[in-house]
């Protein structure tokens, strides 16, 4: 049997292992492990690629949300509005600083909060929206932030999943005030431990976020304000810069790849759809497919890595039970729930695999 993997990080590694290597040489041997100068540059880079943004750094894309929502002032008595069809990250971090996440239903084509439902769900304790760019695709950013403004709230991208993408040739993480990323090694763009990063096109802000990262300080040993320690590893910012230079490839490589799942996968089972003014880093290739389980369990027991993102919508999970969610309070969120399933995906798939992937699904619905 054929062995492949869901996201094939050995591959991409042995393609760059030379400059992969020697940049991480430098680190250890230069010794500054943290904040070094490798960091700096990195921000300088990515905040190029996205358009003239400042960029901000950090360990994780979780704490990348959470330096950003703590820099916008949110905090006990407020209200912010998300999407239940996401990663735990985008909603547990708004919790975690004592708000209350306020769900929104998804778009059932795009998995993307629906901009139609946002204003029913807007109260005076609103403080912003954090939208997610779900599986590598933007949500309908004009129609947000037409919204946002209007009722004076902040709205921030999850763009954990989206980095590469463009909204309107806008790219990802350059489109609202403040955006966030992630670095996790099966993102499009990934490290090799964890990592994140804020975008903003406010300096006051960014200023802001450089402190909270390094425990409200300014300078050493004086705190203007409660911060974390959110720094990225030197080590991982000498990998994205490596990684950065093969990244446009790697995005027109992942167009490749959906498009024959897409010409494989048609009339068989539902294939996504990026809008016209959209482009996807297909973070996940993500269908909808009846008898989801069955197929599912049929394609593993062919050697074929398949995931469910996500099986279990945030409204009612054990962990937001207080906030009074019912299944049922979002039917979009929960019907996606059931059917999604995202194939083996990235820039290095081989024909082969695909081949393998797209004849055991055709098999499965005979
Ligand atoms: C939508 C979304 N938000 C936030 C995160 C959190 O990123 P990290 O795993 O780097 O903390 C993820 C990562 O899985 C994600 O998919």
């Amino acid at each position: 049997m054929m062995k492949m993997d869901f996201i094939d990080l050995k591959r991409q590694y042995n393609l760059y292992k030379n400059e992969i290597d020697e940049a991480i040489g430098e680190v250890v041997a230069s010794a500054r492990y943290i904040m070094g100068p490798q960091i700096t540059q990195m921000e300088k880079e990515l905040g190029r690629f996205v358009g003239n943004r400042e960029v901000v750094s950090c360990s994780s894309g979780t704490d990348a949300l959470l330096l950003a929502l703590m820099a916008l002032g949110v905090g006990p008595g407020d209200e912010v509005i998300t999407p239940p069809f996401t990663f735990i990250a985008t909603a547990e971090t708004i919790a975690f600083l004592g708000a209350k996440p306020v769900f929104v239903d998804i778009d059932p084509v795009t998995f993307n909060i629906d901009p139609s439902l946002v204003e029913d769900a807007i109260t005076e304790r609103t403080k912003g929206i954090v939208a997610v760019s779900l599986f590598g695709q933007c949500p309908e950013f004009d129609e947000l932030s037409e919204i946002a403004e209007r009722h004076g709230l902040f709205l921030l991208e999850d763009a954990a999943q989206s980095f590469g993408a463009t909204y309107k040739n806008r790219p990802s993480c350059g489109i609202t005030e403040v955006a966030i990323t992630s670095f996790f090694p099966a993102k499009p763009l990934g490290c090799f431990g964890d990592g994140g990063a804020v975008f903003t096109s406010d300096p006051g802000l960014a200023e802001h976020l450089k402190m909270l990262r390094n425990h409200g300080q300014k300078e050493r040993y004086l705190h203007h304000s409660i911060g974390i320690n959110g720094r990225m590893d030197t080590i991982q910012a000498a990998v994205i810069l490596v990684k950065l230079r093969h990244f446009p490839k790697e995005v027109e490589l992942r167009q490749e790849k959906a498009e024959v799942y897409n010409q494989g996968l048609s009339g068989v089972v539902e294939t996504p759809k990026v809008l016209d003014h959209n482009l996807s880093v297909f973070a996940q290739y993500t269908i909808k497919a009846e008898k989801r389980d069955d197929l599912k369990s049929h394609l593993e027991s062919q050697g074929i890595p398949v995931a469910v993102h996500y099986p279990i919508p945030l409204h009612i999970q054990p962990c937001f039970e207080s906030l009074g969610y019912k299944e049922g309070s979002f039917p979009q969120a929960e019907k996606a729930a059931k059917m999604v399933m995202s194939l083996p995906m990235h820039p290095y798939l081989k024909e082969e695999e695909q081949e393998m992937v797209i004849e055991a699904i055709r098999g499965f619905y005979g």
